[in-house]
């Protein structure tokens, strides 16, 4: 930190500078950052918890569909946590006058994560696991991108990122726990009929990763 340099400018230049471009908002002069990238990277990060909201959702009606209770209902609270992450995302970037980008066309290829359905439980849980890898280590980049130039967003995406680890960390648990608790998917063999149409791996879109 700079010694030399003033804690605010004086007040009357803030004043002045707070008149000025009102039609801006939050964003006042003293913001430095580009602020086209910021809101690019902001919409990508609402695109990947989209996607994570899907997916965690296909994955509980799944793993609801197989009798896996437990495990269904962490899939489930997930899909709430990061569909309130997509919702703090959405209104951070209409502060900063950008658009919030919910538009389905592209969405699978603005998301830094993928939607996978497997058929199988353990193979649901994995693929969570890493799509909650993917989000951690893309805040974490977005995070370092901003640096001190826009608290408000870093803690934001602080707070978010917190929580991915726990969801990591939840997802980790359930595949150490996996066939140990007697509520694991059942073998393929004896699968109910009414499985079979989702019985592949489905993706949208291509699989493109930042
Ligand atoms: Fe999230
Ligand atoms: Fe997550």
């Amino acid at each position: 930190m700079a010694a030399a340099k003033p804690f605010l400018s004086d007040i009357q230049t803030i004043r002045d500078r707070a008149r000025r471009h009102m039609e801006q908002g939050a964003i006042t002069p003293s913001y430095t950052l580009d602020r086209d990238t910021v809101l690019k990277l902001l919409n990508e990060a609402l695109a990947t918890e989209i996607v994570c909201v899907l997916r965690y959702k296909a994955h509980y009606y799944l793993a609801s569909g197989i009798n896996a209770k437990s495990v269904a209902a962490e899939f489930l609270e997930h899909a709430n946590e990061e569909q309130q992450h997509a919702d703090q995302i959405a209104e951070r970037i209409t502060q900063l006058d950008g658009t919030p980008n919910f538009e389905p066309d592209g969405l699978s290829s603005r998301s830094h994560s993928e939607f996978v359905v497997p058929d199988d439980l353990a193979a649901m849980i994995e693929e969570n696991l890493v799509a909650e890898r993917i989000a951690i280590d893309s805040y974490r980049e977005i995070i370092n991108f901003i640096g001190d130039a826009d608290t408000t967003t870093r803690r934001m995406l602080e707070e978010i990122l917190a929580v991915e680890e726990e969801h990591a960390e939840d997802m980790k648990t359930l595949m150490e726990d996996f066939g140990e608790k007697g509520e694991p998917a059942k073998p393929k063999s004896t699968r109910p009929s009414m499985m079979k149409p989702a019985a592949k791996v489905r993706e949208v879109g291509p699989r493109t990763r930042k």
